[in-house]
Order: C-alpha cells, then structure tokens, then sequence
C-alpha cells in the first residue's frame, strides 16, 4: 500500500468515527469519541440515588445452590448478577468463574457444557505469553455466547505453599512469571470485550481459615512478592475489576484494607477500575466503602447482610460515608463498561449468539498443555514411545473413562457432563469430576497395541506391566477450593501401585494428574515422569502426543518441587484439611520467608528441592548464547540465541536470573520462550528484565529503587541450573518511576 492511500485509509476512518457521534442522542455517553473517565462521569451526573445503589451489589443467581433465592428478574443462570438500567442504556453485568473456562450455563442449556483448559499452572509452565492469550480468548468466546460479560479470571494469588487447594487456579510461586502470564489471559479476555477480575487482592495463599486467618507479613515483603504479581497482572492485562480477597492482612480484612485498596491499589498504582469483593468477604458498609470497596458481591447469599444496600444508605445519611464516595464508587464501576467495551459491544448482541467452533477450542486446551506439561524424568530415553516397540500396559483409576479435573467454583462443566459421577464430595466442594476425555482412549489413537488396568489390584496391574513392553502408570490426587491437602502423598495406594509396576517392569511412565507437588517415594524406580496437571477438556490427546513424541515437552516448572514438607518455611499447616467449623488457626507468619517465596527461600536456607523452580527436560539439546547485556531505556536486556542441536523439534525456555546488591536470594528479572525449532534452526530472543526485580521496595518512598552495586545477570535453566553470569554495576541508587 502506498503512502497515500494509508493517509486516505485513515482520514475516512477518522471521519466515519466523527461521523458516528453518540449512538444515542438521549444517551451522550454513548459517544465512543469520549474517553472511559467522561462518558462514566456523564452518567453519573444523571442517575438517581437509587440507581446508584442498584449498581454497587451483585446478586447470586443459582437458584438450586446455597440459600435457593429464586432468580432475579432479567438474571440468566450466573455467580454475580448487576440488573441494567435500561433508562440509561446500561447493561445488565452477568458473572461468571473462571479462568480454567465458563462455569455456568447463562442462557445456555446446563447440558451444553463448556470447554475446559488444562489448569492455572499448566498454563503458567508453558511460559509462553501465546499460550496465555489464546486460552483467555477462547474462553471469552464462550463467555459471550452464553450471555455473560464478566469472568472472574485472573487467579494470581503466589503459591507459598504446595498444599493449597486452589494452587491450580493460579500460576506458581514466582511474580514475574504469575504477574505475565496472568495479565496477558486478562488482556485476551478483555480484548473480547469481556470485563475480567484479577484475584484474589491479597495474600490469599492458603485456603485453611480463609475466611478469618489474619495473614502477618511486612510491607516490603509484600509489595516484593505477592503484591508485585497483581501490579504486573494489573499493568498487562488492565482488568476492569480487583477482586478482595476473604482473609485479613495484618489484622484488617482485605475487603476493608484501607491501606491495600485506597493507598496502594488506588493511589500509588493509580488503578481506575473498582473492587469487587469476594463471595461473602464483606463485613461492614462505612468501613468496607470508606476503605475502597465498590462493589458487594452476593450479600444476600454469602455476607451477613446486604451491606451495600439499607446499612450504607443509613450510613451516608448519618454522614459517615461522603456522598462523593458514592459517586466514586458507581464512577469506577461505569468507568470499567465502557474501557473493557462491553457497553459499546452488548453481549445481547447478535455476535455473541455464534456457537463456538467447538473443536477448535478443543485445539486452543489441547495446545496449552502440550506447551506446559512438564517432563521430570527420562531415563535412558524412554520417552518418547514409539507406537511399534510392543504392547503398553496402561494403568490407572479411570482413565478408560476421563480425567480428573479440580474442584470449586472454578469447575468447569464439560460437554458430555461427568465421566465418573457419584464420588464423594458430590456436593460443595465438589463433585469431584472427571473430564470425558479418557487418556486411555487417546493412548489407543497413537496406533499402539495396549492393555488396561484400573490398578485397584496391584498384583494384577504390576502382572500385566510384566508381561508388557512397557507400562504407563496415572496417578492422581484431588484437590478443591477452600481446603488444603494436609500432605503431598498420593491417596488410595497409588504408590504402593506405582512401586509394583516399576518393580515388574522398569520402563514404567508415570503421568501425575495434579494439582501441585506430590511426593513420589518411587521415583528412583520409574523410566519417566510426566506432570500432566488437570488437564482440562482435551488434556489426553496432549498427553498421548508428548507421550509418543509427536510434540516435544516444552514446559517448566512454575513452583518448586519440595523433596518434602519439612523443607518449607511452615512444614506443618495447622488446620490443613479441616474446613470450619473444625478448629481453624488464627493467623499464619509470611514473615518467615517474606518475599522469598519458593525458590527463594530453597537458595536462602541452602536447600535442595526435589526439582527447583524452572525444571523441566525435553527430548533434545539447545545451545545458547547471549549477547551482552544491553541498557534498553533503563532496563538491561539480554539478547539469547537458542539453536536446537539434538535430533527433534522442541522449544525452548530461556530464564534470566538476577543476582541483587543486597538482596539473599536470585530473581527471575526476564523470561521468553522460543518457536518450536527444528533439529538444527536457531532463535533469536531479546530478553527484556523487569526493573523492579532488581530493585528494592522502599516503604518510604512508596517505590522501588535499584541499589547501586554489582548486578550478577545468569541465564539459566532453571533456578539452580545457571551459566556463568554477566556483571552489571550501578554506581548509584536509581529510583524507578514506579
Ligand atoms: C471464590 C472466587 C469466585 C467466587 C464466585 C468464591 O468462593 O473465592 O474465586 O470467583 O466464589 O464463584
């Protein structure tokens, strides 16, 4: 195209915008010219007291579950539901979990399911920002067509510790890589012009007590850590909703944290959107509004009482809430709808009534996981498997009906529905459910010739791995919001099942279905080990073609591997597998590795992980080189060439580690993963390091600031796994404008 022609290209553009003006006349804020800020102060000007109150609480609309409150008029089937004003044009608000996938029908058929992804962490070990935003796409595109405009995506709490239920709704220990991964899938979402959370705003890293435990932890630590994840998530994926967590920290609730809503998520960050609050976190109306609280989410269902309702409108009569504070509060909210675009494109719209291309959603899932299953273990080349080499013994509990996802409200319902109905919990938190995606079956599709077994009869099981070629082995352990796994063990014997098979045949793969780290007494005896997480609705497929090496793994571990419990900075998690009203533990000490969290805190006490942060093997050899380190406006940046010198096509991840003046323990500052190479094709990466993980949080100055000093930059291949560094030095302290 020729100069001229763009400049016309743009001019008509520009004048059919022009032209455009509001949609509306009635409706000024209609006008797509004006930015988010005026068009929510215009409608704000003209919205009645009662208007406002309409649009600062959502309501549950499921009528079987919980309380079985009938569904409010206009709802469709959705966790949080914000009636229009049709007066003013505004849309109904219709909430749905989550980030694996849509949860609930809408106005859909309950049937008609939905596509699930493999989980948070399998998403997060791909370490690939693609992964992230075709996952977000995808599940934006089935939000729509079932009716809703609001996912409450963009779980980012870290992963302090591996016995936590929800660990995979999130995406690992480390901030740099949670804070990317996590904003990229909210800006997927929300290029949809689906509003997206991120969650759950703060320090929500353990489900035991979740709902009262005060979390200890000082304020550097915090913005150096957890608080660093949400402020990339923020940054990347500019979600038009936080969401408060249920815990306090440092005595207050985090719904009611004035100094983590209003002071940093408001003012220092400068966040324009609004808070929602988690599902029953809200424990007053002046305080939890007057501390930065927009929105009261389900409080008819979940909190005490609707506080956001009569106790507040008494509260601003009595003038202990500015009337300003209202206006704020409904602003920020409006404000939200009309930067995501969900007021401008109505989800009513006949766009989002398109059936998905279901397959090809399934290929976005399947995809996922191939790019973040993790292999650990490869003895003597096992893998990959050759379909041709004998028959294969495929071993596990249900695997010739599904897979096994993990519970809560992320759950995803899949088409088909549950493959292996009636296991207890049936109810909240479950059902446990198993995805109708039978590992075994895509097993069979690789054309080799297999035998199974359920393994519920050891011998039996490890009989027929004997008279195998080789044998697969799944292992799998449930986990679910709002409790915690007491231990890493496998449940039901599978190790007593996992150490018979390897006993009766050595080239024994193990595949662990999970949602973190499990300990694996057996894992000396086995050929193989491949992390498949939950693998989500065409999680098998993927497994079978790492297995049979039509992809090569390619992912890394997003969290450490602990060897065991007593390397943690708490090996015992009081309370953990009980839920209230079990005795529950009041608060819980983050002090002890403050920011160090995971890897960290293994190279600040000298441990050695079972597999550190960042492992994971592949079926060739990479060399690399980098360049040396460049300053690139401010920031150093690293240029790393990756060539494949083994004999299959893989991809590789390229980790930058930071040596900081004064700080105990390296940081991931920079990651990129390449293309999949060819045996033999190369790759050029630049590396871009995050400053602020080379610098310190000054609680002063409300910002961080790199000390001056030695800087040691490693390129590495996992935490511990490091090529000799680069140096670097400061001559003087440098303030960040952040
Ligand atoms: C969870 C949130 C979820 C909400 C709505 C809560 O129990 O903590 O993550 O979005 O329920 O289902």
């Amino acid at each position: 195209m020729t100069g001229r022609s763009t400049w016309l290209t743009a001019a008509t553009v520009a004048a059919l915008t022009l032209a455009a003006g509001p949609a509306d006349a009635r409706h000024p804020w209609s006008d797509p010219r004006l930015s988010p800020d005026q068009r929510a102060r215009l409608v704000v000007r003209t919205m009645t007291h009662d208007e406002k109150f309409q649009l600062i609480r959502s309501q549950f609309a499921i009528p079987e579950a919980v309380k079985k409150l009938p569904l409010p008029p206009g709802a469709i089937v959705s966790v949080g539901h914000v009636p229009g004003i049709a007066r003013l044009g505004i849309p109904a608000l219709r909430a749905t979990d989550a980030g694996q996938g849509v949860t609930q029908p809408g106005r859909r058929p309950k049937d008609e399911g939905a596509t699930a992804l493999p989980s948070g962490l399998a998403i997060a070990a791909s370490w690939d920002l693609r992964v992230a935003a075709a996952g977000g796409a995808m599940i934006a595109d089935e939000a729509r067509y079932k009716g809703f405009n609001v996912l409450l995506a963009g779980g980012v709490n870290l992963m302090r510790d591996p016995r936590n239920g929800r660990s995979f709704e999130y995406a690992g220990e480390d901030p740099l890589l949670a804070g990317r991964m996590v904003g990229e899938s909210i800006r997927a979402i929300q290029g949809r012009q689906v509003l997206s959370t991120v969650k759950h705003f703060a320090l929500n890293d353990q489900e035991t007590a979740r709902t009262s435990i005060d979390v200890r932890i000082g304020e550097q630590a915090m913005h150096e850590s957890d608080l660093l994840a949400f402020r990339l998530a923020i940054e990347r994926g500019r979600p038009g909703a936080v969401m408060c967590a249920y815990n306090r920290v440092n005595g207050d609730y985090a719904c009611e944290h004035d100094q983590l809503l209003n002071r940093v998520l408001k003012r220092d960050w400068g966040y324009p959107g609004f808070v929602m609050s988690d599902w029953g976190a809200v424990h007053s109306a002046a305080k939890a509004a007057s501390a930065g609280l927009d929105q009261q989410s389900a409080g008819e269902t979940f909190d005490d009482q609707v506080y956001f309702d009569e106790p507040l409108r008494r509260a601003l009569q009595a003038g202990e809430l500015p009337a300003q504070r209202l206006d704020d509060m409904v602003r920020r909210i409006l404000r939200s709808l009309f930067a995501t675009g969900l007021y401008d494109h109505p989800v009513d719209g006949p766009s989002s009534h398109r059936p998905p291309d279901v397959k090809a959603n399934l290929a976005v899932a399947r995809a996922a996981l191939e790019a973040g299953a993790v292999l650990l273990r490869n003895e003597r080349g096992l893998l990959p498997l050759t379909a041709r080499d004998g028959a294969i013994a495929v071993i596990g509990r249900h695997i010739d009906k599904g897979v096994l996802a993990g519970g809560g409200s992320s759950l995803v319902r899949p088409r088909g529905g549950n493959a292996v109905p009636g296991i207890e919990p049936t109810g909240w938190p479950g059902p446990v459910l198993y995805d109708p995606n039978p590992p075994l079956q895509a097993i069979r599709d690789q054309g080799a010739t297999i035998a199974f077994h359920d393994g519920r009869d050891v011998d039996a099981a490890a009989r027929l791995a004997r008279n195998s070629h080789t044998a697969v082995v799944f292992v799998e352990k449930w986990a679910t919001e709002s409790v915690d796994s007491p231990d890493l063990t496998l449940p039901d014997r599978q190790d007593a099942l996992v150490s018979a098979v390897a006993q009766a045949n050595p080239r024994t793969v193990v595949v662990v279905v999970n949602n973190g780290p499990v300990a694996m007494p057996w894992l000396e005896q086995v050929g193989a080990v491949l992390v498949g997480w939950y693998p989500g609705s065409a999680g098998s497929e993927a497994i079978a073609n790492l297995l049979f090496g039509k992809v090569s793994p390619s992912g890394r571990l997003p969290f450490t591997w602990p060897r065991d419990l007593s390397q943690l900075p708490r090996p015992v998690l009081e309370g953990a597998g009980q839920q209230a009203p079990a005795p529950m533990p009041v608060s819980v000490d983050y002090d002890i590795e403050g920011a160090d969290v995971g890897y960290r805190w293994f190279q600040r006490t000298e441990r050695q992980a079972l597999f550190p942060f960042g492992y994971g093997l592949t079926y060739t050899t990479f060399a690399r080189q980098a360049s040396q380190v460049l300053w690139v406006r401010s920031a150093p940046q690293l240029t790393v060439t990756v060539r494949n010198t083994g004999t299959r096509a893989a991809a590789d991840v390229v980790q930058v580690y930071a040596a900081v003046p004064g700080v105990s323990a390296r940081r991931l500052a920079g990651f990129a993963k390449t293309a999949t190479l060819r045996p033999g094709a190369r790759q050029t990466l630049s590396v871009a390091l995050e400053p602020r993980l080379l610098a310190r949080y000054d609680v002063t100055a409300r910002r961080f600031t790199m000390p001056a000093g030695r800087y040691q930059l490693f390129v590495g291949r996992s935490a511990t796994d490091l090529d000799p560094p680069q140096t670097v030095t400061l001559s003087a302290p440098r303030p960040l404008r952040h």
